[in-house]
């Protein structure tokens, strides 16, 4: 482990693993808007309907949240195939052990799917603005059973000796000191990255957040630039305290590495992209305005950080797992073709999905 992750594996364990990080930092992009969002919307909804009716990022999230599900959900699907074909039997296991536990994370993202559109329905506006706490709270309950259920199935699969006494006791569930610290960095980091997409929607979306106007209205006292600075920096603060917690549960030749050639480089660079976003939400805080240069530094702290926090996530697996064993069965997928019926496929997806832009585009 001298050299720097992801060096130094075979070149097609080397290229599957790129493939996967790369994939998964994309499902990290709209999966921490609908978890760090539904939990938003969860906790918003008790401040009552005047509040809520003047919360621009509230009325953004009600509108965008369904979307950005699909887009989650699409975009977890390429790192699940880069998963397998990695890590085989490790990942397998732990599906198998925790069996229908597992896969009810299925039914509980349809229930939660259609959650988001019944919070958007004209039906719920008819309703007391009371149903909207319930409707919100289920949501928000069921995603992160969601990522509860990743966090889980992750750690039992790097947890080889807990296998057979799981099975014999046919439980469904594992628990490990390391489970609730690891889920909270994902779900703090969700605030982080929500707070940066916001921004970005708002000034899209043509809200004034470079100098909002004199006399601007204000949820709880905080303009809407504020609230975004305390979402951001509670999110920043509680992956720091998660982070440590969980680095604290980790045997001590594993958390070594973090101090390494081998994961040091990428733990350094998640902690500064952290430093310059929470500097930054640090000034929006003081200075109550988000300028557009401020937010592309922001921006560029928020990618430094989920990439090589991707990247720290992958590199203390790999180190869990007999990489060298595996290595024939990467260089055999990769042998493995099919670009022909890929471009077809991308093609047609392509077509159907103008299509569906544009039939949109014009009904609106
Ligand atoms: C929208 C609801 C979802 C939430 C809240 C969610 C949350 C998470 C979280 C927290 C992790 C990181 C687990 C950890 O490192 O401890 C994760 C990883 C992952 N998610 Fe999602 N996820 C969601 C949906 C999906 C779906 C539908 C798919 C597949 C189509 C998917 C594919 C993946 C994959 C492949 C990983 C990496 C697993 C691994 O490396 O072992 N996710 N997800």
């Amino acid at each position: 482990m001298t050299t720097v992750f992801p060096l130094g594996f075979p070149p097609a364990t080397t290229f599957y693993l790129v493939l996967m990080m790369g994939t998964l930092v994309l499902h990290m992009v709209f999966m921490h808007y609908v978890l760090a969002g539904t939990a938003y919307l969860a906790c918003g909804r008790f401040m009552g309907p005047k509040r809520c009716a003047v919360c621009g990022w509230q009325a953004i999230l009600i509108d965008w949240l369904p979307f950005a599900t699909g887009l989650a959900i699409t975009a977890g699907v390429a790192p699940l195939l880069f998963v397998q074909i990695l890590y085989q039997r490790a990942f397998y296991s732990s599906n198998l052990l925790l069996s229908h536990r597992w896969i009810a994370i299925l039914p509980v993202l349809i229930v939660c799917f259609y959650l988001l559109y019944l919070q958007k329905s004209a039906w719920i506006t008819r309703r007391a603005w009371f149903w909207r706490i319930p409707v919100a709270a289920a949501a928000f309950a069921g995603f992160a059973f969601i990522a509860y259920s990743w966090t889980e199935n992750h750690l039992l699969s790097l947890d080889e000796e807990v296998w057979p006494e799981l099975y014999a006791a046919g439980s469904l569930h594992y628990t490990t000191a390391g489970l609730l610290p690891r889920l909270g960095v994902w779900f703090f980091a969700a605030f982080v990255t929500l707070a940066v997409e916001l921004a970005w929607q708002g000034r899209l979306l043509g809200m004034e957040l470079v100098q909002p106007p004199p006399g601007s209205t204000t949820v709880m006292g905080l303009s809407a630039v504020r609230r975004l600075a305390l979402t951001a920096s509670s999110g920043g603060l509680g992956v720091i305290g998660c982070g440590v917690a969980y680095a604290s549960t980790l045997p001590a030749d594993t958390r070594g590495l973090l101090g390494g050639p081998f994961a040091g480089p990428w733990l350094w660079v998640a902690v500064l992209g952290l430093g310059l976003q929470l500097a930054c939400w640090g000034w929006v805080a003081v200075r109550d305005r988000l300028p557009l240069p401020l937010l592309l530094v922001m921006t560029a702290g928020w990618l430094l950080s989920l990439i090589a926090g991707v990247v720290v996530r992958e590199a203390l697996r790999v180190i869990s797992v007999d990489m060298p064993t595996l290595a024939a069965a990467h260089e055999e997928a990769a042998t493995i073709g099919g670009l022909p019926a890929f471009l077809l496929f991308a093609a047609a997806n392509a077509v159907a999905i103008g299509w569906c832009i544009r039939t949109a585009a014009k009904a609106t």
